[in-house]
Formats: structure tokens, C-alpha cells, sequence
């Protein structure tokens, strides 16, 4: 059963056919300049525009970016769920981490008039306007990972991703349970954060969860967080910058494994050790396998899963919607947390 202001797109295909012959054209014309590269983001997604005959499900998804591992294997989830074979026709648009590019991909989403619309915000607010002009096009949005911070929470259909705040909690219970197994709980404990993209839910939730069991611990103190974006490079630099600044780190709690990378290389250089054996207590957030082999060493102590694989929780959503069945507002994926104890049985299965 299709939603009832399916009805009203008619002219849904002659847009889509439009749209993907402006882009063939101006791929023709870069090429022809030899700079398509620079303007058009590889991850966007160009498929086929479908037949009417195929009658497929149109999604357009707004992806915030690429800046991470754990990023591309949540696009690659999704695209692996919402294919041609399920039914779907998903338009994805990658837009680089800038939130005014994400507004203007669901602008395009509405007048193109998609079946619905998916969204992974970069930042927790800003959304109202836009989310309201979905609304009245009566397209259901599904947000995806992070979470929207909107007072009228009709302007969303359903959330899939993460309990951030639960993933912050699980860092600090761990450090408290480390340090009490090592005989420290009574030292005094200086920590440094790399946090992720300013007022992402991802750096603010798993600040509040960190800091909800840090403020248990006086003597625990958090010298400093700096956001470094997600990113390695920018990890490696604020990492850097603490060095220079702090010569007593016990702790470092990075926000994301891309991060981390970059503060080992920056501790490397410095001949800092981190882990189990080494002097720094090194904590950090996702999972992904380089990290997860990095852990089965004893370099990293705990990495906290953030699940990335969220494309069949969004196809089952899809479907019941089709089917015209209420969905969860809040669908939370499941997550785990790896230390050099556990985490050798999940490596071999390990895909990202
Ligand atoms: O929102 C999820 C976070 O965003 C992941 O931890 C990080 O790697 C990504 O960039």
C-alpha cells in the first residue's frame, strides 16, 4: 500500500528524469574541464532514474559527510538496505559536513517530491524551517544517527542511531572500574577530551554521559575538550596542542576512532605509550575494525561502539510505513563496549 500523497506526485518522475539529465550534463561539461572532481562529491549517488514501471520508493538522503571510517560504512549500510532489489530508488547527497548543504539537498528532496526523505543532522539545531516545508509537502522524514533538536517533534517521522549519552556513561563506568582495578580509584586522574564536531549530538551527548559518572569522581579533573571535528588530522593536532601544554595526562578520551588515530600519531612522536601497558589510559568511541585490532594489541584500552550499521533498522521502518503500520518514534541500535578481553571473538567479523 503506498501513503496517500503519493497520489499527488505525479509528476515525481518527469522531476527525478530532469534532475539526473541537468547532472549528466554537468558531469559532461566538468569532464570536458577536467575538474569534475572538485565540484561534485564522489559519494553522491547517481543511479538510474527508475521506469515508472518499476514503481520504486523514492528516498533522498542527506548524508552530513565523509569524515570518518564509521561514516562511510553508515552510508554504505544505508545504500545497502534502500537498493533497487528492496524496492527503493535512493537519491544520496553528501554534503561535507556544512549544514546549509543539507538544508538545500531536502529543499531539492521536497520540490522533487520524494516519497521521503532521510537525514543525518551535522548539527543538533537549525532544522525547524526547513523540516516544516517537508511537512506541509507531507513527506515523512527519517532521521538518521544524530538526532535534530526541535521543540515540535511532528516534524519527524521516526529517529534510527545511537544512545550517545549511554555511550559517554559507558566510558566513564569503565575508567571507574579500570581505576579500581588498578588500585587508583584515590589518585588524582587528569583528563584531556578530543571531542567531535561542536554541537553534533554526537559531542554533546557523549560529553553529558562522560561527565554524568566524572562528577561522581573529584578527583577525576578534565583539563581540557577541544573539538578536532572527527577527523584525524585535526585529532593529531589538538593532541599536539595538549602535549605542548600539559605534561601530566593520565587520561585521553577521544570522541571517535578517527580522532584517536591521529592523537596515537601525535603521542608516538612525543614517545608517549597508551594502553594497557603504557602510561596513558587511552579511551576512545566507535569500533571499527583498525581500532578494534589496535585494542587486541593493548594500544587502545576500551573503545565504545557507536552501531553505524543502521540500514536494515530504516528499510524495516520504510516497509511498515508502507504498509501503513505506526512505527517507533525512537529506534535505538544495539551497541557494545571492547577491551583487549573481549574483543578478539568480534574482529574476524568485523566488516568496516
Ligand atoms: O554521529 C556518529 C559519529 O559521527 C561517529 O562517532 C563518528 O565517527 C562520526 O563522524
Amino acid at each position: 500500500m503506498r501513503h496517500p500523497y503519493r497520489k499527488k506526485h505525479d509528476l515525481k518522475y518527469e522531476r527525478l528524469f530532469c534532475a539526473v539529465l541537468l547532472w549528466a550534463l554537468l558531469l559532461v561539461t566538468m569532464a570536458g574541464c577536467g575538474s569534475f572532481q572538485d565540484v561534485v562529491p564522489e559519494a553522491n549517488h547517481l543511479e538510474t532514474v527508475p521506469g515508472e514501471e518499476e514503481n520504486l520508493i523514492v528516498v533522498g538522503f542527506s548524508q552530513l559527510g565523509s569524515e570518518s571510517v564509521w561514516r562511510t560504512a553508515n552510508s554504505e549500510s544505508i545504500q545497502g538496505a534502500l537498493t533497487r532489489e528492496n524496492g527503493f530508488f535512493l537519491e544520496f547527497n553528501n554534503a561535507r559536513q556544512k549544514q546549509e548543504n543539507q538544508i538545500k539537498a531536502i529543499r531539492g528532496f521536497i520540490s522533487q517530491r520524494v516519497d521521503y526523505i532521510l537525514f543525518s543532522p551535522a548539527t543538533e539545531s537549525g532544522w525547524e524551517t526547513v523540516l516544516q516545508e517537508a511537512k506541509e509537502a507531507g513527506i515523512p522524514v527519517i532521521l538518521v544517527d544524530r538526532k535534530a533538536s526541535l521543540e515540535d517533534d511532528s516534524l519527524y517521522t521516526a529517529w534510527v542511531g545511537s544512545d550517545m549519552v549511554s555511550e559517554g556513561e559507558k566510558a566513564g563506568i569503565w575508567l571507574e572500574d579500570y581505576l579500581k582495578e588498578e588500585g587508583r580509584e584515590e589518585e588524582e586522574i587528569n583528563i584531556v577530551v578530543l571531542q567531535g564536531t561542536v554541537g553534533s549530538s554526537a559531542q554533546l551527548e557523549r560529553t553529558k554521559g562522560f561527565q554524568n559518572i566524572a562528577r561522581e569522581h573529584p578527583n577525576w579533573h578534565i583539563l581540557k575538550q577541544e573539538p578536532a571535528d572527527f577527523t584525524t588530522a585535526k585529532g593529531k593536532e589538538v593532541m599536539e596542542a595538549f602535549l605542548m601544554t600539559y605534561s601530566d595526562i593520565d587520561v585521553v578520551i577521544s570522541q571517535n576512532d578517527d580522532m584517536t588515530f591521529g592523537a596515537l600519531q601525535a603521542m608516538e612522536e612525543e614517545g608517549i605509550t597508551t594502553g594497557v601497558d603504557g602510561e596513558v589510559i587511552l579511551i576512545s568511541f566507535d569500533a571499527v575494525r583498525e581500532a578494534l585490532e589496535l585494542v587486541s594489541q593493548g594500544v587502545i584500552n576500551v573503545d565504545i561502539e557507536c552501531n553505524p550499521e543502521q540500514g536494515a533498522y530504516i528499510l524495516e521502518i520504510l516497509r511498515k510505513l508502507e504498509n501503513g503500520e505506526t512505527v517507533d518514534k525512537e529506534n535505538i541500535v544495539e551497541e557494545k563496549v571492547f577491551t583487549k578481553e573481549n574483543v578478539d571473538e568480534y574482529l574476524e567479523t568485523r566488516t568496516y
